[in-house]
């Protein structure tokens, strides 16, 4: 028998702590529902404390959200978590998540406490966590580079004021996993009474390190991993779920431990978590990239022909990556449209769905056959989860091997329609320096990838920008059988965005550890 693993999924959190992936309340809810469908055990929505934005979001997904817990994280301050139980109060399975900082470099140099002091607000501020809640986490910060014998103090004290999981942070990335695997027991053998909570790890990836040292613990007794779709979070981020759990079903007979999640649902998380932030996948990525399952090697492929297990330690299937389902044509109508959405998970307004339906229609013009994908593409950018400034309404674009590249674009902007025409030096290059000047913008644009969606020369482009405007970076998403217009698209996706960022300056989350 395996033993089952928790996934505490910080996606929403941790991952949002990317530059540039900011999510505001819609969006974030639209993930929490496929983390659900995914089967994470508990999600974290957000630090309720550290903006209005977070707050509604960690509120609304602990209202609408069914089946995992839902949890806020607080630092060990009342006011954060008063707040975080604000949030959460009224939803069926809730938790706080409450840390602070026990090694002698943070305590010294960041927090300004001494070591008695440090434990006394954990133990503080778990006691009034539990006044709140009955399921609460205790994070002792950069623990991987805490003095060992008092790290073991602070969890004995922290699970006798009532912490019920107990996280053990690599913050900064620097442990390896035998070093890793060997703090873990020194826990389980140390902390009189370890057994009263379960032991959780979250490990950054600085040095490449967070998958092997999360499942080096596991191999020590954790019970539950902290980590983020595709792997995203603070710097070089966090344990990629994916990864952790295809390791885990894979290897069942090395490690002996699983998890509940329904893994053919984690590529359609993946492609979600990506549009969304704008973080794009790169294609040797282990389990979602898109060369994961990808055989170029001529000996690889003669031995996949003759039997699949040559070559193949997980089917594709299994991380719901079969063959694109061909799932619509041009006669299919609009209720069949929508029950197909449902069935993607999508619940649009009838304005989204009509908007939707629209562009289907077009697209089943250009394209003899409609993959899931190309839905997902349609329905994500139809959902209306940033007001639109700018939208597009006309690109026409000339060039050649002989030819300045020219755009002629008419946009909408505030409902006012405007036009104008410019040059570049190609013709995506055309088309961003004329909405640069139609929308006067003082953002640089940083990165600018295209992938084609399906295959086939008519597949739908996606394009995916990020941009730079003072401190703030955005990121943007398009998908078009024409990839200028994808292109255009992706553009003003980023330029509506850092509007809707900058009209919320205090609604993107802060992060203070202290
Ligand atoms: O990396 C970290 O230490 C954290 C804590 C807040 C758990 O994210
Ligand atoms: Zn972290």
């Amino acid at each position: 028998m395996s033993r089952l693993i928790r996934i505490f999924d910080t996606t929403l959190r941790d991952g949002e702590q990317s530059p540039g992936a900011a999510m505001n309340p819609d969006e974030k809810l639209m993930v929490a529902k496929q983390l659900a469908r995914l089967g994470v055990d508990i999600i974290e929505a957000g630090f309720a404390y550290s903006s209005p934005g977070d707050f509604e979001a960690v509120r609304r997904i602990a209202q609408e959200v069914e089946g995992p817990t839902i949890c806020s994280l607080a630092r060990a301050r009342p006011e954060d978590i008063d707040r975080a139980w604000e949030a959460l109060k009224g939803a069926p399975k809730v938790r706080i998540h409450t840390f602070i900082s026990t090694s002698d470099i943070h305590l010294k140099h960041q927090f300004r406490l001494t070591r008695e002091q440090a434990r006394e607000r954990a133990v503080e501020m778990v006691t009034r966590a539990r006044g709140y809640v009955e399921d609460v986490e205790f994070s002792p910060m950069d623990a991987t580079r805490s003095d060992v014998k008092y790290l073991y103090e602070v969890l004995e004290a922290a699970i006798e004021a009532g912490a019920t999981t107990v996280n053990i942070p690599d913050t900064v990335g620097y442990a390896t996993p035998q070093e890793f695997g060997r703090l873990i027991r020194g826990i389980r053998e140390n902390v009189p009474n370890i057994k009263q909570a379960v032991i959780s790890v979250h490990c950054h990836n600085d040095l490449g390190m967070a998958v092997p040292n999360s499942l080096a613990a596991v191999m020590e007794g954790a019970g539950q991993v902290e980590c983020t779709i595709n792997g995203i979070g603070e710097r070089a981020g966090n344990a990629s779920m994916e990864e952790i759990v295809m390791g885990l079903r894979t290897r069942k007979d090395f490690y002996g431990a699983d998890t509940k999640i329904v893994t053919e649902e984690i590529i359609k998380t993946s492609r979600l978590v990506s549009k969304i932030t704008g973080m794009v996948v790169q294609p040797n990525k282990a389990i979602v990239g898109a060369n994961a399952f990808a055989h170029a090697s001529g000996i690889h492929q003669d031995g996949l022909l003759k039997e699949k297990t040559t070559y193949e330690i997980m089917r594709p299937e299994s991380v719901g990556l079969g063959k694109s389902t061909l799932v619509m044509g041009k006669l299919s109508g609009r209720h069949a449209f929508r029950q197909r959405l449902e069935e993607l998970g999508f619940k649009p307004t009838k304005d989204e769905l009509n908007r939707a339906f629209e562009r289907f229609k077009r697209l089943a013009d250009q394209k003899k056959e409609i993959y899931e994908e190309d839905l997902e593409a349609i329905i994500s950018e139809e959902l209306q989860t940033i007001p639109e400034t700018y939208r597009l309404k006309s690109l026409y674009v000339e060039s050649g091997t002989d030819k300045t590249p020219t755009a002629r674009i008419e946009l909408e902007i505030d409902g006012k329609v405007v036009q104008q025409t410019g040059t570049g030096d190609g013709p995506v290059d055309a088309a961003y320096r004329t909405i640069a000047a139609m929308t006067k913008t003082k953002s640089t644009l940083v990165t600018y990838a295209v992938k084609a969606i399906t295959g086939g020369t008519d597949a739908q482009g996606e394009v995916m920008v990020r941009v730079e405007e003072g401190p703030k970076t955005v990121t943007g998403h398009g998908a078009d059988t024409d990839i200028i217009v994808a292109s255009a698209k992706a553009y003003l996706n980023a330029l509506n965005k850092l509007i809707y960022w900058k009209s919320r300056k205090d609604d993107a989350p802060k992060i203070h550890y202290i």
